[in-house]
């Protein structure tokens, strides 16, 4: 057996320094400052929380969906602590497994990110609502309350084989065949435990998760993530997104729900439509990102203003009706632009935002924004629709030498 990393093989091979330009992150424990992380393009697996909840966004996400094909528990385990293994390895820069430079033998790593860094790579994993209702894998007793499928919201066009799943890998990095890699070899991992039941590729981010981070831009053209919840904002994140000391189950404490949404486009409507009523649809100005009638983005959103008789931000608009008053009804948003080639009865792209986010309780912070969205008649409804949604609980970080789930499923 020999434990080869991307970067012995690359030496081995003569290559030069430019390919050799890997950081020595596999050393690092715990997180690195978000600074540090951006210096040396690694983000360690190992720490409270996982990584790809409150680390820097990357460029590009792999997000997969798998159902569990065993019944056995102690299988389930193994799966789990191989995938966290392998995880940990990849985001170091490391190849997967210890077998891969037999002649005699498939190595075990399939190989297209020698050379590559990994460009920040992180790998989250989760459990859905259905892992726990599988009666020989007797996890009834431990599924949170929290974690219950989300409710039939008003306006869905979900397709269920786009939906749902027993656990899921959220791959994201800077370079796109680094997330693919994580997603092509944790399936390749799972064979014959589990079976991928869909997956989705983000190409640009549509949020930031650090202040520190410029914003980018959605497929509408508008700046998103300007009032999201930061990893600086200790206090609402602690309220808000990651289970506390005081919660049950015990398992998930640290950890954090996620909801997925992929949710279409229909660009070709959107592209006829002023910028005036594009901009009254969101409730800020396209371009510099300002509430509507005012100057700057980063000011707050005065819900109260009025201009010649109406509301500034009108009663429709996404953002008022997004905004929460109850302040622990903030989520963590981290989602991706997806395309997806071409919508055939259409004929038009089959695009959109592939939307994540992260919160303590999914009833009471996603679906009661999403209730009030589609009930309230949302100005963006006309042009948006969500076609798959999805749940997980997302359990705390691994120690080194421990595995994602390990609260769940023991030693
Ligand atoms: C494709 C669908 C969507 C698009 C294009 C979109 C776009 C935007 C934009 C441009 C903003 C303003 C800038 C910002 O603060 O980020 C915004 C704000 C926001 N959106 Fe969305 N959004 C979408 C779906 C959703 C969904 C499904 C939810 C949650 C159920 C949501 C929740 C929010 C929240 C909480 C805010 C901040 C409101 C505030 O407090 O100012 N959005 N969105």
């Amino acid at each position: 057996m020999t434990s080869m990393t991307r970067r012995r093989l690359l030496a081995s091979a003569g290559a030069g320094a430019a390919g050799i330009g890997l950081a020595g992150g596999g050393y690092l424990v715990g997180r690195e400052s978000a600074e540090a992380q951006e210096l040396n393009g690694t983000v360690p697996f190992y720490g409270e929380h996982q990584a790809g909840i409150d680390t820097t966004m990357q460029d590009r996400l792999h997000f997969a969906a798998f159902d569990l094909e065993t019944e056995s528990r102690a299988e389930l385990r193994e799966l789990m602590r191989d995938w966290s293994r392998a995880a940990a390895e990849m985001a170091s820069g490391e190849l997967v497994g210890d077998v891969n430079d037999l002649q005699v033998a498939p190595p075990e790593d399939t190989g297209e990110t020698v050379g590559l860094s990994p460009s920040n790579l992180t790998v989250t994993f989760g459990f859905g609502p259905s892992l726990f209702e599988k009666a020989r894998l007797r996890l009834q007793g431990r599924r949170p309350r929290a974690l219950r499928p989300i409710p039939p919201l008003p306006g869905d066009k979900l397709n269920a084989l786009e939906s749902g799943g027993d656990l899921c890998v959220q791959a994201c990095s800077d370079d796109p065949q680094v997330a693919f890699h994580a997603v092509r070899n944790l399936a390749r991992i799972g064979r014959g435990k589990v079976v991928m039941r869909w997956s989705e590729l983000g190409f640009a981010r549509t949020s930031s998760t650090t202040r520190r981070q410029e914003l980018r831009r959605n497929l509408l053209g508008f700046r998103e993530g300007t009032n999201n919840l930061r990893a600086e904002d200790t206090e609402a994140m602690r309220s808000c997104v990651w289970v506390g000391e005081g919660d049950r189950p015990r398992w998930m404490r640290g950890g954090t729900y996620m909801v997925t949404r992929r949710i279409r486009m229909l660009l070709e409507l959107w592209d006829r439509s002023s910028l005036g009523d594009q901009e009254l649809a969101i409730g800020r100005n396209k371009y510099d990102g300002a509430p509507l009638g005012g100057h700057e983005e980063t000011e707050e959103l005065d819900l109260n203003a009025i201009s010649a008789g109406r509301p500034q931000i009108p009663d429709r608009a996404h953002v008022r009706l997004a905004a929460s008053v109850d302040p622990d009804e903030r989520i963590l948003r981290r989602g991706y632009s997806f395309t997806d080639g071409v919508d055939e009865s259409l004929g038009e792209l089959d695009a959109g935002t592939f939307f994540i986010c992260f919160q303590r309780d999914p009833a009471r912070q996603f679906t009661a924004i999403q209730r009030r969205l589609a009930l309230s008649a949302d100005s963006l409804n006309k042009y948006i629709r969500h076609v798959s949604s999805a749940v997980f609980a997302i359990p705390p970080g691994a120690r080194p030498g421990g595995y994602v789930g390990e609260g769940l499923l023991g030693r």
